[in-house]
């Protein structure tokens, strides 16, 4: 239709429910979804393969300047290609989670990611969920918000959606460990670190239900249903 394109921010730490809530809010809206922190995890993937150390600048830096990656969309999934493979089931494991937030500390990383969203964003409306979506990637975006909830119950969430993927090997005091430290290296990068836009709206979901949330959500944003 010939409506103009809109674009949703939807910024936070790990576990605070963002993809969750973004694929709900997207289905609603009928506009894309897009995961950035899937290409993050991609990266990482191929750093991990190929022995880089994810700290190491200018390793990184080197890594990425001819990374391929690509998003496409079935059936409202979101699928990842990191050279022409489709990674999407492999970038979620504990190992990747701490690696993605490693490579995000380095900026030519970031350059190549958010040129690929700014690029995507143009395209398409879509809802975008990250750590700077709303204060760097798409300043202007029309809403901005910002989820948060207390580190215990992202835990516990992150805990039960990986025993939900079979992944069983780790306790929950360890998610919460790789929680802790993701949180503080996200934050205090230098580099568009991750934290709340002036203009965000601010949820904090740790005792809301999924529903409770959209529906704040869809508050400000009903007027935008296509
Ligand atoms: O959202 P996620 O847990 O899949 O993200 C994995 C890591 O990627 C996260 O710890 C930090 C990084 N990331 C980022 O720096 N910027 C984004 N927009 C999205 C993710």
């Amino acid at each position: 239709n010939g409506k103009a394109r809109i674009s949703i921010a939807i910024d936070g730490p790990a576990g605070a429910g963002k993809s969750t809530i973004a694929k709900i809010i997207s289905k609603t809206l009928n506009i894309l979804y897009l995961d950035t922190g899937a290409m993050y995890r991609a990266v990482a993937l191929k750093a991990i393969r190929e022995s880089v150390d994810t700290l190491n600048r200018e390793q990184m830096s080197k890594l990425v300047e001819n990374i391929d990656i690509k998003i496409a969309h079935s059936e409202d999934i979101q699928r990842i290609f990191l050279d022409g493979e489709d990674v999407t089931d492999f970038i979620r494991t504990p190992e990747v989670s701490i690696g993605a937030s490693n490579v995000a500390t380095v900026p030519a990383v970031r350059l190549k990611m958010v040129e690929l969203q700014r690029e995507i964003a143009k395209k398409n409306s879509v809802v975008m969920d990250g750590r700077d979506i709303g204060t760097y990637v798409l300043p202007d975006a029309t809403l901005k918000f910002f989820l948060t909830a207390s580190v215990e119950a992202r835990a516990i969430r992150r805990y039960n959606e990986l025993l939900s993927k079979g992944i069983t090997q780790i306790t929950l005091e360890d998610v919460k460990k790789d929680i802790e430290y993701r949180d503080k290296n996200d934050s205090n990068r230098e580099f568009a670190p991750l934290s709340k836009a002036p203009d965000a709206i601010e949820i904090d979901t740790t005792d809301l239900t999924i529903e409770q949330v959209v529906n704040k959500i869809m508050e400000y944003a009903k007027d935008y249903v296509c």
